[in-house]
């Protein structure tokens, strides 16, 4: 099958236009593809929460667009008694998901924005916000783009690349982070395949990158996620590329669920183990992984399949959404800024800062 030439997707989680938005509904992809409106911020958080929209930076972008639809609803005259009820819209919005930092990321840009902007009208700040938001939109897209071309170049032709979870157009502004490292090899020439895990519970794999991949030309082969060591045992992967949710200052990073195992499963194998993020999804704040929140998710995507009862009534089970894979089984982090290796502390702390 040929690879796709064109550097761009078609594909976007998020549309934003005319005071209103919709938002690919992800969780029925890929046997519908629905687009649901919005235009409150109640109504935002429960997308956010739900998982109609997924994945650190279109959270992220879904946020921003909350906090102006809440925004515009303000009826506060006076800018001070209107940046007290935003704030309270964005603790609405901050409260939906613990662990993706491009939450708290976008809502800090727009408080930040209103704050600096105090001596403005409420009209002239509402104003201001959703540029803040329409801005955060299209940049997520354009930083994936540059994201995946400092990229491409860690991806041989010929590769075969396994990932997990979904950190493609559907989990940002558009085009993906490690999704779009791959398309950025693609568009460069290069021959390259996808190994997908599925991703269990919440199937982002096997629905999500499968149904983009594919619908973008691109060859993938899905794999259960206990799949992946076997296929890395007898030489069919050459290297593994995953999103982030959140990464430290020291370099650990906390993506989806089954990313520590698989970079263990890397690094026994002598395989690259790429990350790639925007340099919104990097906490300076947080010196290492044990600090990173992480989302425990209701037990029922566990037990259940589509409303299927698959385990015993009343078991006890775990749920938690991401792990934090070290970063000595990281090989480099990819952001649009550059790639940084080796002594992570420093390196990212100077990406951040440039
Ligand atoms: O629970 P999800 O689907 O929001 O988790 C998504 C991931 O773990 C992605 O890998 C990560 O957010 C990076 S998306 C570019």
């Amino acid at each position: 099958m040929p690879g796709c030439q064109s550097d761009s997707s078609a594909i976007r989680p998020i549309r934003f236009f005319n005071g209103t938005c919709q938002m690919l509904d992800q969780r029925l992809l890929p046997a519908e593809e629905v687009w649901l409106d919005y235009s409150d911020y109640q109504g935002v958080a429960e997308a956010i929460r739900s998982m109609v929209v997924r994945g650190a930076p279109a959270i992220g972008v879904a946020a921003a667009i909350g906090a102006w639809f809440g925004a515009r609803d303000i009826t506060a005259e006076a800018s001070e008694e209107f940046f007290a009820q935003f704030e309270k819209v964005c603790a609405v919005l901050a409260a939906t998901r613990p662990t993706a930092v491009n939450l708290f990321w976008a809502l800090d840009r727009m408080k930040s924005f209103a704050r600096a902007n105090l001596d403005r009208t409420v009209l002239e700040l509402k104003i201001g916000l959703e540029y803040e938001a329409l801005a955060i939109t299209q940049e997520d897209e354009q930083l994936c783009i540059k994201l995946g071309r400092q990229g491409a170049g860690l991806i041989p032709d010929g590769a075969r690349v396994l990932t997990h979870c979904n950190a493609g157009a559907l989990a940002t502004g558009g085009y993906g982070t490690a999704l779009g490292v791959i398309r950025a090899a693609v568009a460069s020439g290069k021959q390259v395949s996808v190994i997908a895990d599925e991703t269990r519970p919440f199937l982002q794999g096997a629905r999500l990158t499968a149904w983009e991949l594919q619908k973008d030309n691109i060859p993938v082969t899905l794999i259960c996620d206990n799949m992946a060591g076997y296929l890395m045992a007898k030489g069919e992967i050459d290297c593994v590329i995953v999103g982030a949710d959140r990464i430290a200052a020291n370099g650990d990073v906390a993506n989806k669920i089954g990313t520590y195992t698989v970079a263990i499963l890397a690094k026994e194998h002598n395989l690259p183990f790429y990350v790639a993020a925007p340099i919104s999804t990097i906490d300076l704040s947080l010196a290492d992984g044990t600090q990173i929140p992480i989302e425990e998710r209701d037990p029922r995507e566990i037990t259940h399949l589509k409303g299927i009862q698959l385990a015993p009534e009343g078991i006890a089970v775990r749920n938690p959404a991401f792990d934090v894979t070290p970063q000595r089984l990281v090989t480099a982090i990819v952001t649009e800024r550059g790639v940084a290796r080796g002594d992570y502390l420093k390196r990212l702390a100077e990406l951040a800062r440039d």
